[in-house]
């Protein structure tokens, strides 16, 4: 058994996470603030958009009703510590910050802030506007500037980083995605399981990505009840994350039940 494997095992016996996805429009300190007596132990701000490009694509995302934070690129760091101060004041669990941009450089920059635990680089968001410009899930199949970026972010980074891709994307392979960001040196993998037309999350994915790599693996989609939580832990994850179902601000069921 290769070393890295005997670890995981190890790790996943004595340490499983519950995480607060994140919410562009929705998650700010306040927010995840409500939440953590559920039984958090990590809580995500954001999504936000972080150079002037996603900020313009977010405003036009805005312009058709959909919630974003719309923050200017010079204030997105005073932001963004301010929310994390409100956190850390109140609770000493893991504050998280999802961002799409289209360089590294403001992912970088976020993560030097002493309060954020782990800057988390958003692959996932497939709203027409932060695709066209190559960003969100369209990185997800331009595998060879999604290395370049990573890399850089990884190198620079401060704290720790995720990755957040979404699962079932045409023309994308998963585990192969999964590895190259496990090569990167990224510390978690956060992988939005949805399986097009089901009200479940694709657990088959789950396991291949938990089979083939030893990156902390964080898996997300329809977790409503401890139920669907243990399935996700079943199919390999280290940790899950749950958006939805705390949309209310509560949630119908307690993490440290779990
Ligand atoms: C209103 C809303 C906003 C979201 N914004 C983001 C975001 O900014 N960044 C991101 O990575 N995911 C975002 N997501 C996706 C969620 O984090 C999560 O991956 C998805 O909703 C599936 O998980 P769930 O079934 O627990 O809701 C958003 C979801 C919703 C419903």
């Amino acid at each position: 058994m290769k070393i890295s494997k005997y670890l995981k095992i190890i790790f996943c016996e004595c340490e499983f996470i519950n995480v607060l996805a994140p919410m562009a429009g929705i998650s700010d300190a306040e927010f995840c603030l409500k939440l953590i007596p559920y039984g958090f132990d990590m809580v995500t701000l954001g999504g936000y958009n972080s150079d002037q490009a996603t900020i313009d694509a977010g405003k036009k995302i805005i312009s058709r009703g959909r919630p974003e934070f719309d923050i200017k690129e010079e204030e997105l760091i005073f932001s963004v510590e301010r929310e994390a101060k409100k956190i850390k004041d109140k609770w000493n669990g893991k504050v998280a910050v999802n961002l799409r941009s289209i360089s590294p450089e403001p992912i970088v920059e976020i993560s030097k802030l002493k309060l954020v635990d782990v800057v988390e680089v958003n692959a996932h968001c497939r709203q027409k506007e932060i695709t066209d410009i190559g960003c969100g899930q369209a990185l997800l199949t331009r595998t060879d500037f999604m290395e370049e970026f990573l890399q850089e972010v990884v190198k620079k980074s401060k704290s720790k980083v995720s990755v957040k891709i979404r699962a079932n994307v045409a023309g994308v392979n998963e585990v192969k995605l999964a590895g190259i960001i496990e090569n990167c040196g990224a510390d978690y993998l956060h992988v939005d399981a949805m399986k097009p037309g089901f009200k479940e999350a694709d657990l088959e994915i789950i396991k291949k990505i938990s089979t083939k790599t030893h990156i902390f693996l964080i898996g997300n989609n329809s977790i409503t009840d401890l139920k669907s939580a243990q399935k996700m832990i079943k199919a390999g994850a280290q940790g899950i994350s749950i958006a939805r179902a705390a949309m209310k601000g509560y949630l119908d069921f307690k993490l440290y039940e779990f």
